[in-house]
């Protein structure tokens, strides 16, 4: 460990960890924040799991007759080294809405903007680095009433305390954090549920004193089902039993399932570990295989050194080894019913454990079922989970538990165009003893060693999946992969072929006969991001964008109409980047490939996070670790990250 990572976002660390840094002085404060700006210088009810299926929710309907219609005057790229504010083109605006640090309900402690807020308070308040979000309609007013629900990835030690972080050094040497801020970092993560209504005026406004408001954090109980709860590798000294964790974090993208529950995803979560021996760590597949830290402390916030259930080094005189099986209980898809503020969490092992990035539905309109996974990491994989049991609109009981029995896919991206899902399945092909799975949980808690021996393709950091309305086309941005073609693992080909891979690109493919559940499917590049062909630029950056250039595509969505979405996030102080602007939202037309770049972000942020009402007259998104004073664009309060709400000034459909 460095005390450099300590300043690196999660996202960046892959493309951080092999360049030189400065090591600042043991026991100072660290400067977690990975883009530095000087402050003020530069510059019903509700259905539920078993209610009815939710009015506008369908993951799949068609989209009306001919290509989307993409009306708006783009915008130019935003190279200001100050720009502090979201900039949408002409007959639009854009406000903040929810804020790191508003409070959850009525009566929650208000922001203080000295971070003075303790971590009861923040268990009560917005979290950090919003993300992945979906909007969940109200059956009876359904482009009118409903509930937003937010990931919250991970936090800005430096704005999230007074004072930054505080690192001390101990008498033994070791370096530890104090417990009170671990506490208000673990309750800044997790998931929000907040009620929206636009009101009888025509402001959309939060429902402040809703039942349904809610905060999920690194320290919300949850259980854990599917094939591997309870077994051997998911029990620990605090949980015997194997089917209870505490938390969820690195919530990055999301999915959500046409029964109304939301999928928190967990993604960046070996950094929160650490194993300090060497040699256990090398010989566990669960940890090596995923990159769990090793060394002397965790990659990230060092929690371990104030939460005993962080340090995974393998304790012989505890009962099942301490701690060292905790890492095995993150990396999961997590379940959460907004419209049970009640409700449980739950952690649903069938669907593998990755670093996974989202979890994106195609519904076939029998019921069939696939859920779409990106595991962003250079050389890692996409996957898919079939569900072994079909979607049921009149029997909601039935969907309860779907998402607990099915098939893990991991996916070959061949020659011509031809994919395969190849199963991770115990028993099947290598996935035996021999080679280490002794059974469908060793499968699952190790899904990325079995996609090794079943000879899955190496993709270039796989991010958001997005399907399209009406033939269920899956779109998959594959974010950058400055390894790409540089590492024997991770050779160029057909569907990750530029070496280094700067700038990203964006996959699509058709299942065989437009079938969720299909094994064959047809892909081929949507597009390669990066500069024009006529730009003065090394060939490597040239891109094939027709319209609007951007870098390293992340977050993908489409709208109701079938426009497909583009958000970025690259380092918009990087010499690769430095002539793209700021982080961006752009629409593309899937059918001629036009991209046009709609929304541009304050300095040193990430746009990501996506959603909007059925009628596609309000839009969602979130502006992820600003660096001036976004919202406040005073240029000396600190910055938050914060959703922002889009509309057109005349009401209309978003990008029209
Ligand atoms: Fe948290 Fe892969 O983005
Ligand atoms: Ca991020
Ligand atoms: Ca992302
Ligand atoms: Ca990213």
């Amino acid at each position: 460990m460095t005390d450099s990572r300590f300043r690196i976002d999660p996202d960046a660390l892959e493309a951080l960890d092999d360049r030189p840094v400065a090591r600042p002085r043991a026991g100072a404060p660290l400067d977690p924040h990975r883009r530095r700006f000087l402050r003020g210088g530069l510059g019903l009810a509700a259905a539920g799991f078993f209610g009815a299926p939710l009015a506008g929710c369908a993951p799949s309907a068609p989209a009306p007759g001919g290509r989307p219609a993409i009306g708006f005057t783009p915008l130019a790229r935003q190279t200001d080294p100050a720009f502090d504010a979201v900039a949408v083109p002409d007959g639009y605006r854009a406000r903040a809405f929810y804020a790191w640090g508003d409070p959850i309900r009525a009566g929650a402690p208000a922001w203080k903007p000295g971070a003075s807020n303790d971590w009861r308070d923040q268990l009560e308040q917005a979290g950090d680095n919003h993300d992945g979000m979906h909007y969940f309609p109200f059956p009876d007013d359904p482009n009118g009433h409903g509930l937003l629900v937010i990931n919250h990835e991970k936090v800005e030690t430096e704005y999230l305390h007074p004072n930054g972080p505080t690192v001390r050094q101990d008498a033994d040497g070791r370096r530890r954090r104090p417990v009170r801020e671990v506490k208000k970092e673990l309750a800044a993560h997790g998931v929000s549920v907040i009620e929206v209504r636009r009101d009888d005026d025509g402001e959309w406004r939060r429902v402040m004193d809703s039942r349904y408001n809610r905060r999920i954090s690194a320290l919300t109980p949850m259980v854990l089902r599917g094939p591997a709860a309870g077994t051997p590798g998911l029990r620990t000294a605090s949980d015997p039993d194997g089917r209870t964790v505490i938390g969820t974090f690195a919530n990055c993208a999301l999915g959500y399932t046409p029964w109304g529950t939301y999928l928190a995803c967990e993604e960046n979560w070996p950094n929160y570990f650490v194993n300090r021996d060497a040699a256990d760590h090398a010989g566990r597949a669960s940890h090596a295989r995923y990159r769990v830290s090793q060394g002397e402390v965790s990659n990230y916030y060092l929690w371990e050194t104030a939460e005993p259930r962080f340090d995974a080094t393998p304790d012989p005189a505890a009962p099942h080894g301490g701690h060292v099986n905790e890492p095995n209980r993150f990396g999961w898809v997590v379940e959460i019913d907004p419209f049970d503020p009640d409700g449980t969490p739950v952690k649903r092992t069938a669907m593998g454990r990755l670093v996974r990035e989202c979890s994106t539905p195609s519904v076939a309109p029998d019921g069939r079922l696939a859920f779409y996974f990106g595991d962003d990491t250079r050389g890692e994989y996409v996957y898919k989970f079939v569900p072994a049991g079909r979607y049921r609109p009149d029997d909601p009981a039935a969907n309860r538990h779907l998402l607990d029995e099915g098939t893990l896919y991991v996916g070959v991206f061949g020659d011509g165009g031809k994919g395969e899902w190849r199963p991770l399945v115990h028993g099947q092909g290598p996935l035996t003893a021999e080679n280490g799975f002794h059974d469908q949980a060793d499968v699952l808690i190790n899904a990325r060693g079995a996609a090794d021996l079943v000879g899955a393709t190496t993709m270039d950091r796989p991010e958001w999946v997005a399907v399209k309305p009406g033939n269920r086309e899956v779109y998959v941005s594959l974010t950058n992969n400055h390894k790409r073609g540089q590492v024997p693992d991770q050779p160029v080909n057909g569907a990750n072929p530029r070496s280094p891979n700067l700038h990203g690109q964006i996959l699509r493919w058709r299942e065989r006969d437009d079938d969720p559940p299909a094994t064959r499917f047809q892909w081929e590049l949507f597009l390669l991001a990066g500069y024009h062909r006529d730009t003065d630029v090394p060939d490597a950056q040239k891109g094939t964008i027709d319209g609007d250039v951007f870098s390293s595509p992340d977050g993908l969505w489409f709208d109701p109409d079938g426009r497909l979405w583009i958000e970025t996030d690259y380092d918009d102080a990087g010499p690769d980047h430095a002539a793209m602007g700021t982080n961006q939202l752009l629409c593309a037309d899937p059918d001629t490939g036009e991209v046009k770049r709609f929304l541009v972000g304050p300095r040193g942020c990430e746009i990501t996070g996506i959603t909007g009402t059925p009628d596609g007259r309000a839009l969602w998104i979130n502006v992820q670790h600003p660096g001036i004073s976004f919202p406040a664009g005073d240029g000396h309060t600190r910055p938050r990250s914060a959703t922002v709400l889009i509309e057109k000034n005349d009401g209309g459909v978003i990008g029209t």
